[in-house]
């Protein structure tokens, strides 16, 4: 029988049950569409709360368009955007930051899924010039789509010489609160203090059914940023049941929860896998996955028991993601799982 948990993302998980029943508990009555609601106002207070009194929130259906309209705000038609070469925005959105974005991306070299300062340094060319895309902003994903997680220093690092160059910074933060978890670090501290201009912060990933949220934190980008949303058609007109479940999650440290256990799960996973015979893991796991390499054999026999993407097609790098609701069984059953394969595979 198929294994109802598997390991394909935290996206396969359903709502979290608090979600849920926020969302239950705003489903009663009337209220204004697009945004004017208490809820909306609420949730709008909250975020200002987390981020400082400056930002301000848009919430968008799902993470492509957040990301896209972060750049719709940043740039213009002649603009480009530094980010790393296997980011989402790269590679995950059929070019949407592109066509719909209107930007053009400049993918850079990474390690372990991060920028480095050297490579940003090196993109850095043509100011000025009329033949080239002008480099507005300098876009990191916070946690990587590697699961790894850029230090303290290191953004402090990448934003102190974006803001020296006069770029913009945008985080791609899918599963923000990952990292907000490891860091130790409040949401301001990694955004606000650090000079961000633009979040993209994740729900869907993170327990909610549906629902992202755009926080502006740079005060000039904001006045376009209801008529971009629109435009893109992101506007949602029950915004009441995004914004209930922004608050189920940021009230009351939800989001501290998530992030723990699906970041313990992912390590303990980890350690369960490392030592097994050709198993070989390729990335830190700092957030929420983990990425190792398997014998292409093995695939097809481990698929059919618990669901993962093969990230590579070449070297059969594998991404096994934890989420919510995984329970140590299941990355129990699932170490074993490896061990039955390579046993049966090896007779
Ligand atoms: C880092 C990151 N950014 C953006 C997205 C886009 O989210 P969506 O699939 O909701 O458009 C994803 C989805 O996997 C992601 O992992």
């Amino acid at each position: 029988m198929k294994n109802l948990r598997g390991f394909g993302s935290d996206n396969h998980s359903g709502a979290h049950p608090q979600i849920l029943d926020a969302l239950t508990t705003v489903n009663n009555g009337h209220a204004p569409s697009y945004g004017t609601d208490d809820i909306s106002i609420e949730a709008h207070g909250l975020f200002k709360q987390k981020f400082g009194a400056q930002a301000q929130v848009q919430f968008v259906f799902n993470g492509t368009a957040a990301n896209v309209m972060c750049l719709r705000l940043a740039c213009d038609s002649y603009h480009s955007v530094l980010c790393a070469d296997v980011s989402h925005m790269n590679v995950d959105e059929c070019g949407a930051p592109e066509i719909l974005g209107h930007t053009k991306l400049i993918a850079l070299k990474s390690v372990n899924g991060k920028i480095t300062l050297e490579e940003a340094q090196k993109a850095l060319i043509r100011k000025g010039d009329q033949h080239f895309a002008q480099v507005k902003m300098l876009s990191i994903t916070q946690p990587t789509e590697l699961g790894t997680v850029y230090t303290y220093d290191e953004m402090k690092q990448l934003f102190s010489w974006a803001k020296t160059e006069g770029l913009l910074i945008h985080i791609d933060g899918a599963r923000f609160a990952n990292a907000a978890v490891l860091l130790n670090k409040t949401f301001k501290e990694l955004t606000t203090d650090l000079g961000v201009d633009l979040l993209s912060f994740g729900g869907t990933k993170n327990g909610l059914l549906f629902g992202e949220a755009v926080v502006i934190l740079n005060p000039d980008l904001k006045k376009k940023a209801p008529y971009v949303r629109k435009q893109l058609g992101q506007l949602p007109s029950k915004s009441r049941f995004i914004a209930a479940q922004f608050i189920a999650y940021l009230k009351a440290d939800l989001w501290k929860e998530i992030a723990s256990h699906s970041m313990k799960m992912a390590q303990h996973l980890r350690i369960l896998v490392e030592g097994l015979p050709q198993v070989s893991v390729t990335q830190p796991t700092d957030s929420n996955a983990v990425f190792a390499t398997i014998p292409q054999a093995w695939i097809k026999n481990l698929r059919e028991q618990y669901f993962f993407y093969v990230w590579d097609e070449h070297t059969f790098e594998c991404r096994w993601m934890t989420t919510w609701d995984t329970q140590l069984d299941d990355v129990k059953s699932f170490a074993k799982a490896l061990q039955r394969t390579h046993q049966e595979v090896h007779l």
